[in-house]
């Protein structure tokens, strides 16, 4: 029996990349699986592919908080109960500070931050009334470090980990876990469907992206993080330069902040 064997885990932006990827994985242990994004005929695709019956989908948009009271019942009505919550679905950015308008500031905050507190805000309760639940957080490794063109979306990511680290400190008691996952690069569809500066979609896969840690190895490292109930971990290529950034984040912050003035966007 593994660890997901008939435990109830919902996914948000199941319809692509580490999402979809998160899928496949749960569906090989045996997960029951609620899949949430804003593309049915995506999410219909991932079904197919998984070749599973213990999937039910969810369609859902980030944008529009008002609806998900009802959505968290639906999900909760699947299968009795939700036990793991993958914050996943988001979108990221390309630009320069002085070019990006703020809509597009506004819009990283409302779908890669505001829209999972809102979702948090909505499972609560089931997860207090049970004494059990998990919260898996997908930040980024730009939920610690800043480097260019990544203002809006590395300062959304930033407020996920003081958002969800308050969060663990509150709600530990009731035997409710938060696991905040810190991904390096990914190769998935990420960066064509970033936001430009003025909030189009990128459409231009990036070099580290293209060359980056394959998503059916990254949902393999998020699902062990959340069986081991970790606080917060780091996911990718072992020793890439990412990791490096973290650990120099975290002991040499003077250094990193000088290098990555000098990094450029790819
Ligand atoms: N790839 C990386 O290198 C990397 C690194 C660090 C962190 N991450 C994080 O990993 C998560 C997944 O990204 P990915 O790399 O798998 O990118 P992706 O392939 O572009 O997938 C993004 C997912 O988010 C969903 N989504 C976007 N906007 C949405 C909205 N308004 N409402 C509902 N769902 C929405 C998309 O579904 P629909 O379009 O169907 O709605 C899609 O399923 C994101 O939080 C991202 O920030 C990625």
């Amino acid at each position: 029996m593994t660890f997901f064997q008939n435990k109830t885990v919902w996914i948000t932006g199941a319809s692509s990349g580490i999402g979809e990827a998160l899928v496949y994985e749960l569906a090989k242990q045996q997960a029951n699986i609620i899949i949430s994004a804003r593309r049915q005929e995506e999410l219909e695709r991932v079904k197919k592919n998984a070749n599973y019956n213990n999937i039910n989908i969810l369609t859902l948009d980030l944008v529009e908080s008002d609806t998900f009271e009802t959505k968290t019942k639906e999900a909760i009505s699947f299968y009795g109960q939700v036990d793991v919550l993958i914050h996943n679905g988001g979108i990221s950015q390309r630009s320069w500070v002085k070019e990006t308008t703020l809509e597009v500031h506004r819009k990283l905050m409302e779908v890669d931050y505001f829209s999972y507190v809102a979702l948090t805000k909505a499972i609560l309760p089931h997860f207090q009334e049970r004494k059990i639940g998990q919260f898996a957080v997908i930040s980024s490794v730009m939920g610690k470090i800043g480097t260019p063109m990544r203002s809006a979306y590395a300062a959304a990511k930033h407020a996920l980990h003081g958002f969800f680290d308050c969060l663990r400190a509150e709600v530990w008691k009731e035997n409710i876990k938060v696991t905040i996952i810190c991904p390096g690069y990914i190769r998935t569809n990420v960066s064509l469907n970033a936001l430009t500066a003025t909030g189009e979609k990128n459409n231009q896969l990036g070099e580290d992206i293209g060359a980056g840690f394959p998503a059916d190895k990254c949902a393999q490292q998020v699902l062990k993080a959340i069986k081991n109930g970790k606080n917060e971990v780091y996911v990718g290529k072992s020793f890439g330069k990412e990791w490096l950034a973290m650990q120099m984040q975290r002991f040499f912050p003077n250094i990193l902040a000088n290098l990555v003035k000098k990094q450029v966007p790819k």
